[in-house]
């Protein structure tokens, strides 16, 4: 979603800012925008388009400040374009606000506002919290406590945005100026995402940590309901209560390079051949050979409840909700525990029937997705046990389940999902080995999953090095507009992932199927112009699969198989083939979808796309 980025400091804000909305701008990019306070007064300037445009706009102008504030956005409220874009300022310039979230009753505020006679210039809630600040900030002192400011007669500034926020209803993260305090910024969050990275002599306040890890490794994590008064050598946090809250400077755990492209022409390039490594460091230290036994830290202090635990909810979203799909196919098969798979966004809203046996199991990259954060929240209210498979260190979802375990794949730039959602695989296979080993598994099966698994990064290495044949086969499908991805058992939610990949970097039209469901419909589709692509290893239901692709051929539609290295029967039945190597059935997911990540980033490129940042995406989405 929107990305949010403010400086106080010593040095100057515009550099610091503008660097830091480009590091932002996978989370939206369709405008941006900057307030700083120069000479005592808020100025502004916005574009609509990528960062880049602003930049060009703020062209030779100076901007000298050591405080400011910025945004990059992803529209929800009013369409893109300079007068929506953030900062949004109030009537007379005096204050200035970014915010990510949504202001549910903003039209209910905007009336009452406007009745008062506030004049607004944009179609977005978020404009709003400006006015309300000003509207505090103008109150006649005597109705008001001590939270005075001499010269406006209203509350002070942080006075005033106590109230403000008292009235509001949804979700923000904000970060606020007054051209009245030209050396505060106010910072508050209420269900979207913000740290406060601590400098020497200087705060740098982000909506993620890839704003911060190039000037500090020290941060604070601001929690729901909390507000934070920053200048550049102190900062004091305070809750809705007006109480002073002691807070933990905690250590980030990214490093520079990490957020950056080492070369490659993509982040989703790079994170795509990050695999073999990002999934070594998954399994780091948590195998034990032994006795077949994985060692999950993170879930030490739940193991006793876990040996209860007689049901599964997996809540996510997206990729992340497929990685889930994995999972339950694993767990039932070789840990014997009954699995549910819930998009998070529908299992807020039904009455999920849960109880203390049951563990609710949040999947999610940044751990900041907002269906999967209430979802987690639904799930606790109502007594079971969370946990968290989460990449991001330190985000809500980590900090708000139970217990969890990380996935160690480092920070995930690029808007398509890669090496997240295998590191959520390979976790997922350690899970299924420490409930399983709990229950009934064999040692014999427990050694044997955790070996297999060891060798799955050099197994993806030897994928990655086909490369070349992928591009070939991408270039020659790359003008088809439509596909059906297929794969049955383990595969099937890789025909799923398959299929968003590639719909979302080259606006493809694919759909992920079940291959056994193909005749159930889809077939009606399929003719010369419309492929499929077979997610096809010799496994359980390799038989099963190759009748699939029969029929297709009987209706003359193309197919594009993932088969295994070996297999000569394959290419009698598929137009084209890309081989990965044997594993366990298992663990042929964690294979499989890498060709089909190569695929999608191929179509998309030959297409002329900006492939890591898509059209209407956003990496992490904050809001409903
Ligand atoms: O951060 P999360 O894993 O919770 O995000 C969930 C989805 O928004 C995410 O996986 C999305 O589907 C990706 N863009 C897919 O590549």
């Amino acid at each position: 979603m929107c990305g949010i980025v403010g400086y106080v400091g010593k040095k100057e804000a515009a550099p610091i800012l503008l660097d830091g909305l480009r590091r932002l701008e996978y989370r939206g990019y369709d405008s941006a925008g900057i307030s700083i306070i120069e000479n005592g007064k808020i100025v502004t300037v916005k574009a609509t388009g990528k960062v880049v445009e602003l930049q060009n706009k703020i062209g030779e102008k100076k901007m000298a400040s050591k405080i400011g504030i910025a945004h990059t956005r992803w529209a929800t409220h009013g369409k893109p374009c300079d007068k929506n874009s953030h900062p949004h300022t109030d009537c007379k310039g005096n204050i200035s606000i970014v915010h990510n979230g949504i202001i549910e009753n903003y039209l209910e505020l905007k009336d009452q506002l406007q009745k008062k006679g506030h004049k607004f210039t944009s179609e977005t809630d978020s404009e709003v919290v400006a006015h309300l600040i000003e509207e505090f900030s103008q109150k006649p002192a005597s109705t008001r406590g001590d939270d005075r400011s001499s010269t406006r007669g209203g509350l002070d500034f942080r006075g005033a945005v106590l109230e403000s926020l008292k009235l509001i209803k949804g979700t923000y993260g904000l970060a606020i100026l007054d051209r009245n305090c030209p050396e505060q910024m106010i910072v508050a969050r209420l269900g979207s995402p913000l740290l406060l990275g601590v400098g020497k002599d200087e705060f740098i306040v982000a909506s993620d940590a890839s704003a911060i890890v190039q000037y500090t490794d020290k941060v604070v994590y601001l929690e729901d309901g909390e507000m934070a008064v920053v200048s550049a050598d102190n900062f004091e946090v305070f809750n809705v209560k007006n109480k002073l809250i002691k807070k933990e400077i905690s250590k980030l755990d990214w490093d520079i390079e990490q957020a950056q492209k080492n070369g490659y022409a993509h982040f989703m390039l790079k994170e795509t051949f990050e695999q073999p490594e990002s999934i070594a460091n998954a399994m780091r230290g948590r195998i034990s050979k032994t006795d077949g036994m994985a060692r999950l830290g993170g879930l030490r202090d739940v193991e006793e409840k876990l040996k209860d635990i007689n049901r599964i909810i997996i809540v996510s979203c997206g990729t992340s909700y497929n990685a889930g799909l994995i999972g339950e196919y694993m767990l039932e098969e070789y840990a014997g525990i009954p699995v549910e798979v819930e998009y998070a966004s529908e299992f807020r809203y039904r009455k999920p029937l849960l109880d203390k046996r049951t563990a609710v199991i949040a999947i999610s990259q940044s751990g900041e997705t907002a269906d999967t954060l209430a979802a987690i929240r639904e799930a606790k209210n109502k007594g079971a046990l969370t946990l968290g498979i989460i990449n991001t260190v330190g985000s809500t979802i980590a900090r708000e389940t139970d217990a969890g375990i990380y996935n160690h794949a480092g920070p995930e730039i690029g808007v398509a999902s890669t090496k997240a959602f295998t590191s959520q695989l390979t976790i997922l296979t350690l899970l299924t080995v420490f409930l399983g080993r709990q229950r009934d598994m064999s040692l014999v099966t427990g050694k044997r999953i955790l070996s297999e698994l060891e060798k799955i990064p050099k197994h993806i290495n030897e994928i990655l090095s086909g490369d070349k044949e992928i591009k070939k086969i991408a270039k020659k499908y790359a003008n088809f507009s439509d596909f059906l991805y297929m794969g049955r058992k383990y595969n099937f939610p890789i025909a799923l992932e398959g299929a968003l990949k590639i719909k979302e970097i080259s606006y493809v039209h694919a759909e992920g199927y079940a291959s056994g469901e193909m005749k159930h419909g889809p077939i009606a589709l399929i003719d010369e112009n419309f492929p499929s692509l077979f997610v096809a290893p010799r496994d359980s239901v390799y038989e099963k699969n190759i009748s699939g692709m029969q029929e297709i051929k009987a209706r003359s539609g193309k197919i594009i198989a993932i088969a295994t290295k070996g297999d000569k029967e394959i290419s009698k039945h598929a137009s084209d083939v890309i081989y990965i190597p044997k594993t366990l059935e298992m663990l042929t997911p964690l294979l499989a979808v890498i060709p089909l990540q190569l695929l999608a980033y191929y179509v998309g490129i030959s297409k002329g796309y900006d492939v890591d940042k898509p059209r209407n995406l956003a990496k992490s989405v904050t809001v409903e």
